[in-house]
């Protein structure tokens, strides 16, 4: 049995309130905090840095205490040293492009170093070869459905040939990696996308852009048990 994850996108959050938003969301439901971190350099966008994360980590926790996993998202170019610093500050998962590396093993482990999870993250438009020779190594894996720097973009359907093939790729590695999915998820396509093999979902607009949290996100679950 599948354990699906669904990971709001701070992108989307009120960011007048963000521990609040954090907080809210948990309470909606929310199995990781999605934390998109753009440079105006990899990406035409600038967002948050560690110190954001940081200051977010008290809030990522349940009502009873239990630490959610912030799952770090980099957008950024040079990879390593702020890698490190999101480590430092707090996030449990950290993510990276692997065309932004100069050198992508060791970026992983720089990430594994630190005690982190590590995942790379594939655009729109790039093929899974980098996974050959790292994906012994790594813990997730982000198939990016939108082109990175912005929230609220349509879903590209070309990415759900591409999470097939990555599902593949980790069914035959035998290794415990997570295959998450991001950009332009919604309730009426996260069955889709779960079809084709994700088990982790990032949606910011679908959840933040409504009133009510919890509602989205029980609609999202439901579409995920209906299959
Ligand atoms: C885009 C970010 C996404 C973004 C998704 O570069 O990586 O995480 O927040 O937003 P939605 O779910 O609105 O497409
Ligand atoms: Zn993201």
């Amino acid at each position: 049995m599948t354990t699906y994850r669904i990971a709001p996108s701070l992108l989307s959050a009120d960011f007048t309130r963000l521990g609040e938003e954090v907080r809210n969301v948990i309470a909606a439901g929310a199995d990781w905090i999605h934390f998109d971190v753009m440079d105006n350099h990899y990406v035409p966008n600038l967002t948050f840095g560690p110190m954001i994360c940081q200051a977010l980590k008290p809030h990522a926790k349940t009502t009873d205490g239990k630490a959610v996993p912030i799952d770090v998202h980099l957008m950024v170019q040079p990879v390593d040293a702020l890698a490190a610093a999101f480590a430092d500050a707090g996030a449990d998962l950290i993510s990276f492009h692997p065309d932004a590396s100069t050198h992508v093993h060791r970026s992983v482990q720089a990430i594994k170093s630190k005690g982190c999870k590590a995942g790379v993250v594939f655009n729109p438009a790039e093929t899974l070869d980098v996974l050959e020779w790292v994906i012994e190594d790594i813990d997730l894996i982000l198939i990016m459905s939108v082109n990175p720097g912005f929230g609220g973009q349509g879903f590209i359907d070309s990415a759900l040939r591409k999470i097939e093939q990555a599902r593949k790729l980790i069914d035959a590695s035998g290794k415990d990696i997570r295959l998450e999915v991001d950009g332009g998820v919604k309730v009426d396509n996260i069955r889709r996308v779960a079809d084709a093999g994700a088990d982790t979902f990032v949606a910011g607009s679908a959840i933040f852009g409504k009133p009510d949290y919890a509602a989205v996100i029980q609609a999202m679950r439901e579409a995920l048990k209906l299959g």
